[in-house]
């Protein structure tokens, strides 16, 4: 997630540790220009006050579930953006899923190694 625009909230780029249920800091500052130019240039990204990036490793389910497993892993994320909407929404924001984006730029900004792949920006603010 990059932080721009977030009252309490230093700007910079942070991960998110499921089993810890935090926020950790990987990069300090705006990455709001960066990851414009990662999602060819898309306003959304550059007014919003946070993207939420959701990003998979496609191999920690094929190994279980074989080439199905790809499926999986984007039905899943449908279903977490679907959630964001709904969140945004109860919260009075907007959000979008943009899902233009340049892979090996986005991994950069985010720090993502290369079995990793983002899948959706999710910029959010108000409206
Ligand atoms: C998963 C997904 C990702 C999308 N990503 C983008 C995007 O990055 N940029 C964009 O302009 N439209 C994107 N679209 C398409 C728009 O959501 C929308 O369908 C399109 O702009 C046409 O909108 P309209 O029917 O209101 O004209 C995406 C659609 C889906 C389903």
């Amino acid at each position: 997630m990059a932080v721009s625009n977030v009252k309490g909230v230093t700007k910079g780029v942070y991960k998110y540790k499921p089993h810890e249920h935090e926020l950790v800091k990987i990069k300090d500052g705006n990455a709001r220009d960066e990851l414009t130019a990662a999602a060819i240039g898309q306003t959304c990204v550059r007014e919003s006050a946070i993207v939420i990036v959701l990003s998979a490793v496609y191999e920690r389910t094929t190994q279980r579930y074989g080439d199905r497993g790809i499926r999986y892993v984007q039905m899943e994320a449908g279903h977490a953006a679907q959630n964001l909407y709904l969140q945004a929404l109860s919260l009075n924001l907007g959000t979008v899923v943009v899902g233009a984006l340049k892979d090996q730029e986005v991994r950069k900004i985010l720090k993502m190694p290369d079995e990793e792949y983002p899948l959706y920006l999710m910029p959010v603010g108000k409206i």
